[in-house]
């Protein structure tokens, strides 16, 4: 077994074919943040803005993700941000069960690459390709489920929220569980920069 790294993870990606993802893409989306953070956000695929920069949620569902993440007082760089594909599926369809699959590889090695104690799963197909087939989003949303001594939470996806502002209500109650959920892990101080 070769020694996980970042440029292992990184040439990984770049050369991955494993499904048919990669044909006609701009760009391979690996994801990026604070390779050290305590927290990680994990959503669904690149969408169009995505992969033409190359970087995961800096399009209009990312705009929005960053006023949430500020809303709780944390600066989007200070997380990791990636997704369950990391090329974007055409049309911004879901991704299938296969190329979920195929991609679980480089998540699993970003997972044990930044080790975060708590993630985010953004929106169903991050749920159920993490969690299980029988997650359901609406109904398991804001719960915490805990996994090999990591946190992690479902909640709606940014998309789905701007869509449907109704939504709203409860995806920032499940931002104030994130929160409470830091502040009892002490995560707060390394998210701000602050800690020891
Ligand atoms: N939606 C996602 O799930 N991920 C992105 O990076 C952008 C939009």
């Amino acid at each position: 077994m070769p020694e996980i790294t970042w440029e292992l993870f990184d040439s990984q990606v770049a050369a991955c074919g494993m499904c048919g993802l990669y044909q006609g893409i701009h760009h391979k989306v690996p994801g990026q943040g604070d390779i050290h953070a305590p927290l990680m956000l994990i959503g669904e695929g690149p969408g169009q803005v995505e992969d033409e920069e190359g970087l995961a949620f800096v399009g209009p569902a990312g705009q929005l993700l960053t006023r949430m993440l500020l809303a709780i007082g944390l600066p989007r760089d200070r997380v990791y941000i990636c997704n369950i594909v990391k090329c974007r599926p055409p049309h911004n369809r879901v991704p299938t069960e296969e190329e979920a699959a195929a991609c679980m590889l480089h998540l699993r090695m970003q997972v044990a690459l930044v080790r975060p104690r708590v993630i985010v799963l953004l929106g169903s197909t991050a749920a159920k390709n993490t969690l299980g087939p029988e997650i359901r989003i609406t109904r398991d949303r804001g719960q915490w489920f805990e996994r090999k001594g990591v946190w992690m939470m479902p909640t709606f996806h940014p998309s789905a929220l701007l869509r449907d502002p109704d939504k709203k209500r409860e995806a920032w109650e499940d931002m104030q569980r994130l929160r409470d959920k830091l502040m009892e892990l002490h995560l707060y101080d390394d998210l701000y920069g602050t800690g020891s």
